[in-house]
């Protein structure tokens, strides 16, 4: 883990923080927070932020536990959906300007989910929570449930976007077959663990 943390240290920006009402811009439903909250448990010492824009979920999950380390893993190259804003070149200096106040807690792998994912695997990481937010097509969700369920499996897995078509049949077909037990609150789905 501390080669890890020495690797993907987040490093300054060229930028200033932009945190309007607070904190970065980006997509995070008060359904989603609501239910974080709860997911995020006092023993936690590492959660993922599985897609991290300008940093709004990992800031939240920053909020919601004093110490914990969150490992934020994006190409910050925006999805397909994102491919004609014009804040994309300087996404990833954003996100280390808006996340300074907790660089020390931050670990940033800028690279496509799978290989940030086996980077954690190959290092015998073990995270408490995935939180998966990347693409959001049904062979995209499919894809990164079959990788991830089984190589954490005493991590509590959850996402956004359940109330999207290809993330719902996703995740209720994963759950489906391995007779998991699916949560969900509108936005978010999780698999529960600890009978929150
Ligand atoms: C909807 S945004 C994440 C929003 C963020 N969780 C928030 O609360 O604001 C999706 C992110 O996934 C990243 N992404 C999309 N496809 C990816 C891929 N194949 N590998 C890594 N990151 C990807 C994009 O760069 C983008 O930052």
């Amino acid at each position: 883990m501390e080669a890890l943390i020495k690797k993907y240290a987040l490093g300054t920006s060229s930028l200033l923080p932009i945190l309007p009402d607070g904190e970065p811009e980006g997509w995070l439903a008060d359904t989603n927070r609501e239910v974080l909250k709860r997911l995020i448990r006092p023993e936690f010492r590492l959660v993922v932020d599985g897609g991290s824009w300008k940093g709004c979920s990992a800031y939240f999950m920053c909020k919601c536990h004093p110490s914990c380390k969150v490992v934020c893993i994006d190409s910050w190259k925006g999805s397909p959906e994102h491919q004609s804003r014009s804040d994309l070149p300087e996404l990833f200096e954003q996100f280390k300007a808006n996340m300074s106040i907790f660089s020390y807690r931050i670990l940033a792998i800028r690279d496509d989910w799978r290989k940030g994912i086996w980077e954690l695997i190959e290092n015998d990481v073990s995270p408490d929570l995935i939180y998966i937010d990347w693409q959001h097509e049904y062979d995209d969700v499919r894809s990164q449930l079959e990788l991830i369920v089984p190589a954490f499996p005493d991590a509590v897995i959850c996402g956004d976007d359940f109330n999207k078509p290809g993330v719902n049949r996703a995740v209720r077909e994963y759950a489906d077959r391995f007779q998991l037990a699916l949560k969900d609150n509108v936005t978010i789905w999780w698999f529960e663990k600890h009978n929150l």
